[in-house]
């Protein structure tokens, strides 16, 4: 049987992916254990996902991983998410170097504990020079945290006279917020069944295609990417125009 890697368009791959990785409460509940087990065994899922996305070329993909909302979250569950990320990044930082891996991280990471940012330091430094897959984490992160931090800046750039308000459009807007290098995932997946975007990457993904899955997070595997790429590129992107447009 043909897989479904072969059946993918490589000329025809999503630069950018972006996830919001949910349902490891839900898959820990269906499996009787604690919730912490479900974000662990969600650390499996991330390992296949980014080795995925390095086999069919995809240059940069957003894991969205605690969300500035998250926070809220009981203690006990922070602090076993935050502990979870520090054993993450130094058991996995061997496997991304060997993957020519480059990690970054986006989102208020001053909220972070201090052991948490420096290992994630570390392991940015150590991945710096790879040049495969941009693999980006989103951690304490929320869109409209991000766009009122860009608009702050912008403010404040006008306010010193650097800048002049007519200068300001969606280019230069783009700049500000914490994915100036990046260009706009074009296609974003979520999993556990939930239809909506939970405060991710508003902005960046004004065009991107939406791709939802039940597959809870924990039991996502590369197949899985490679079904929503699949997906994608079985789409007709319009951008506003007509589909007779698109073809001639
Ligand atoms: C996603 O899984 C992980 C984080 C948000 C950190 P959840 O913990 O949200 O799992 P559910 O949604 O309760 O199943
Ligand atoms: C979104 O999942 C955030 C992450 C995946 C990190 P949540 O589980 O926190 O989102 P809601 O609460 O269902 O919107
Ligand atoms: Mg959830």
């Amino acid at each position: 049987m043909e897989s479904l890697k072969e059946k993918i368009n490589i000329g025809k791959i999503p630069r950018h992916v972006a996830i919001i990785m949910d349902g490891n409460g839900r898959w820990a509940a269906r499996h009787g254990v604690e919730r912490s087990f479900g974000h662990e065994h969600g650390v499996e899922a991330v390992r296949s996902t980014v080795e995925g996305a390095g086999e069919i070329g995809v240059e940069y993909l957003t894991l969205y991983a605690f969300s500035t909302e998250n926070w809220k979250r009981p203690k006990s569950e922070v602090n076993a998410l935050m502990r979870l990320l520090v054993q993450a990044i130094e058991n996995e930082t061997g496997e991304l170097m060997k993957k020519n891996v480059r990690l970054s991280a986006i989102g208020d990471l001053k909220k972070l504990p201090r052991d948490v940012v420096q290992k994630l330091n570390e392991c940015i430094q150590t991945l710096e020079n790879n040049s495969g897959l941009n693999l980006i984490l989103a951690l304490s992160y929320s869109a409209k945290w991000e766009i009122t931090e860009a608009t702050r800046k912008i403010a404040s750039e006008v306010m010193k006279g650097n800048i002049s308000q007519n200068d300001i459009d969606e280019k230069m807007f783009g700049k500000y917020l914490t994915t100036a290098e990046i260009p706009d995932p074009e296609l974003l997946i979520r999993t556990s069944g939930e239809y909506r975007l939970s405060n991710f990457l508003l902005w960046q993904i004004a065009y991107a295609e939406m791709y939802f899955t039940d597959i809870l997070w924990p039991d996502f595997r590369k197949e899985n990417l490679f079904e929503a790429v699949f997906d994608f590129q079985n789409r007709e992107r319009r951008f506003g125009k007509t589909s007779e447009q698109l073809f001639t």
